[in-house]
């Protein structure tokens, strides 16, 4: 569940008084920290430092809302002294019910918890369901995300004879319609392969540039022969990426035009293989083509450029990490050597083929 805590507080509630009465609602709920996206408040108290050293220490965007809002919410426990005080009826439900962007007060899980500190001061946590559009994220959401990220990989070993539902289909192509482009561009278009004969061919194409590939590597000729490169004929989905003929946009790319519609199909293919990853199926990007051959087996338009090979589908299991750097032909860079500040001051590039 993903929910939102209303706080309210007397002046200078310590914030030990303020995770006591949070932890104590979020408990006696059954709930948990990570679902927190967002804690909330009154304007008021937008410098109490309890407020804010909490909502700090635990990750949670803090919103503050002015009495004249809070007051038009509709809440359970309306009360007279805490009108008199800050000019609003109710802080914590109504707090959380705006930070929930809640439709009304049904969403509240807890109403009002309240602690009294050792210091005589209270604090006062109301907690709310949010809303499925409210578009913050809590910490569980947030981990899920990065567990995603870095169990992405590119995949070229695939279980044959699959199939991929038309559910997850479905979804993969939502995850294509959402990704970025310049200017709107969405300067990609996808031919789903299904002509086995097409497919074959495809693959015949590919296995041609894996051999001139090979034979310009030198040195490393061998070692790249035994990489798989490609799942191409195994993969239960192909997807052929494809650069539409340039339908002339302008905004953001007058000064880059072919470099700003690349980028965007690259950003379209990474939507895809995150959305793949998280159906549990694996993508492979395959490059090694010879672009106007698959052209013509594409019978592309003047202009409409191939960009890549998509393999997707069930694998019997995902590589640990990049393949390339299992089989021990490349390793990443070190954060050190991707990130620097205000000025170039990167080494040169190694060639390492
Ligand atoms: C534009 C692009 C083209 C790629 N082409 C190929 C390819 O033809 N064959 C291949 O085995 N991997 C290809 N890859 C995958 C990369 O080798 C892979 O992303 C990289 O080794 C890191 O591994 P990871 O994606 O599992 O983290 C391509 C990746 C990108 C972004």
């Amino acid at each position: 569940m993903r929910i939102a805590i209303g706080l309210g507080c007397d002046r200078g509630t310590p914030l030990a008084t303020l995770a006591q009465a949070v932890d104590e609602a979020i408990a006696q709920a059954g709930l948990a920290d990570a679902e927190v996206v967002a804690a909330a408040s009154i304007t008021l108290k937008a410098d109490e430092p309890g407020l804010c050293g909490l909502a700090r220490s635990r990750g949670w965007p803090l919103r503050f809302y002015p009495a004249e809002l809070l007051m038009e919410v509709a809440v359970p426990n309306p009360s007279e002294t805490v009108r008199r005080y800050t000019g609003t009826p109710s802080v914590s439900e109504a707090a959380a019910l705006l930070a929930a962007q809640a439709e009304d007060a049904t969403a509240l899980i807890v109403e009002k918890h309240r602690v009294k500190g050792a210091d005589g001061r209270n604090a006062t946590v109301s907690i709310a369901r949010a809303n499925p559009h409210n578009c913050l994220f809590s910490a569980a959401e947030r981990q899920t995300a990065q567990r995603l990220l870095a169990a992405r990989r590119d995949m070229r070993h695939f279980q044959p004879g699959c199939r991929v539902d038309e559910a997850s289909l479905e979804r993969l192509q939502t995850a294509l319609m959402q990704a970025p482009s310049v200017g709107l561009m969405q300067p990609w278009r996808v031919l789903r392969i299904t002509d086995p004969a097409l497919r074959e061919r495809l693959a015949g194409i590919v296995n041609r540039e894996r051999e001139e590939t090979a034979r310009a590597m030198g040195e490393r000729e061998a070692a790249f022969r035994a990489l798989k490169v490609e799942g191409v004929r195994e993969a239960a989905e192909l997807w052929a990426v494809v650069l539409a003929p340039d339908d002339g946009t302008l905004f953001g790319r007058r000064t880059m035009p072919d470099e700003m519609a690349w980028c965007s199909v690259g950003a379209a293919v990474q939507n895809l293989w995150l959305a793949a990853r998280a159906e549990n199926l694996g993508l492979g990007w395959v490059s090694l083509f010879e672009p106007q051959a698959l052209a013509d087996a594409l019978g592309l338009p003047p202009g409409a450029m191939p960009l890549g090979l998509l393999c997707i589908g069930p694998v019997a299991a995902f590589y640990p990490g990049p393949m390339l750097t299992l089989a021990g032909w490349r390793s990443p860079r070190e954060a050190g050597a991707l990130f620097g500040e205000n000025r170039w001051a990167f080494a040169a590039p190694e060639h390492t083929g």
